[in-house]
This record gives C-alpha cells, structure tokens and sequence, in this order.
C-alpha cells in the first residue's frame, strides 16, 4: 500500500502552502486509492526541540543506550519510521525570514539522524534513506526570488531543503513556487494561479 507522508508548516487557516500541498494529496489519494496519506502540521503539533538527553542518546550506540535515552528518541524514532515508510513526502512550507518555519526545521531536526538516516563516513556522509522516494515543495512567498535575479541570493529555503534532504538520500525534489502573496490582490491570485497550473501538470 503506497504511502504519502503530508507535512504543512504553516499555522494560518488560510494557508496557501497548506492549501496546494492538500491539494497534491487529494489528487494523489484521487491516483492511489489504495493508497495511505499520514498528515502532520509541525507548526500545530509542536515537535519537541533537540535537548541534551536526545543529543546524547542519538549519538550513542542502539545496544549501549539507557531506558531513558531509548525513551528521548522515541518521537524522533516514530517520525523517522514515517519517513522511511513513505514512498512519496509532500511538504507545505511559507517562506519565513528567508528560510522555512522554525517548526518544520524542529521536524528536520528529529529526522536527519546518525545511524538511521545517514552514517559518517570517512569523506563525509552516507545517506541511508533509498532515493527512490519523491519530495514535493510547496512554498508560498510574500515576493519572488527568481533564479538570475539579485533577489535568488536571499531564497535560504531551496538550497537549504535541497542540501539537507539530500544528505540523507532524498535527492528527487520538486519546488512548487506561489510567488507575491504579499504583493496585490492580482500578484498573489497570479502566484497562486501559476502554482496550481505547475500541481497540474506534476499530476499529469
Ligand atoms: C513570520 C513571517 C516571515 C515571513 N518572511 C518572508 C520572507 O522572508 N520572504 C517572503 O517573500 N515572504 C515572507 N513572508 C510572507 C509569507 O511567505 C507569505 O505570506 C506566505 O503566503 C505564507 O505562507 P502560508 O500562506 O502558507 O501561511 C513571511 C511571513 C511571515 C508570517
């Protein structure tokens, strides 16, 4: 049984990341009617932040590690299990300062984890997730930061997402822009437009 793992990050009701990246997952529920999507919004559900107890734990061998280090890892474990589970990951994410919002950072967090999504290697790191599975972002933006333009240099979310998905194995990214939703009434509804004109043809 396929599996989409569906993560939004923004915490407004009105969410145009949140709207687009529902929308893939009903169409690809509409695609895979066998299929399973498991939905989260990290922004809603508070993802602990890493603490001293975890950071140990994590880095500490599986067979050597305590009842109480083995229960700091627990919710880290369960999303990871998600994750290598899914066969397909849709994430909606706003722009915010630049980059992603601090809650679905707190997700990158707990799942980017020696041992169970990558390894150290001697010239830097093996990913462990198989890089079959397929990323879709969704991201809603107040501007515009299009490639060859001063404003490219300020988008700290695509290559972020990009570097750090990758490095653990997850290389087949899809970036959905709706760009200018704080811009006018026409901008934003012309972002919007192109976005889901962009979901259609992925669809397709
Ligand atoms: C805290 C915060 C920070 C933001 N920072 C940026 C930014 O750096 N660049 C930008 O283009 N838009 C920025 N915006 C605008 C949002 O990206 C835009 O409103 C987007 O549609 C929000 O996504 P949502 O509709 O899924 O909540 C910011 C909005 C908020 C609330």
């Amino acid at each position: 049984m396929p599996l989409l793992l569906h993560i939004d990050s923004s915490p407004r009701s009105a969410s145009v990341s949140s709207r687009l990246a529902n929308a893939f997952a009903e169409q690809w529920k509409r695609q895979n009617p066998e299929g399973r999507v498991l939905h989260h919004n990290s922004s809603l559900e508070g993802f602990p932040y890493l603490d001293e107890l975890f950071i140990d734990a994590s880095f500490t061998a599986a067979e050597t590690r305590s009842a109480a280090q083995n229960e700091a890892l627990g919710y880290s474990d369960r999303l990871v299990d998600e994750l290598l589970a899914a066969d397909v990951v849709v994430l909606g994410a706003p722009m915010w300062n630049l980059s992603i919002p601090a809650s679905l950072k707190a997700w990158i967090d707990l799942i980017v984890r020696e041992g169970r999504t990558f390894a150290f290697a001697a010239d830097g790191v093996t990913p462990l997730v198989p890089p079959s599975k397929r990323v879709y972002v969704f991201s809603s933006r107040g501007g515009a930061y299009p490639p060859k333009t001063a404003f490219q240099q300020l988008d700290h979310q695509e290559p972020y997402l990009r570097r750090i998905l990758g490095l653990i194995g997850l290389t087949q990214i899809e970036f959905v822009y709706a760009d200018h939703q704080s811009s006018s009434p026409e901008a934003a509804a012309e972002g919007l437009a192109r976005a889901e004109a962009r979901l259609a043809a992925l669809m397709r």
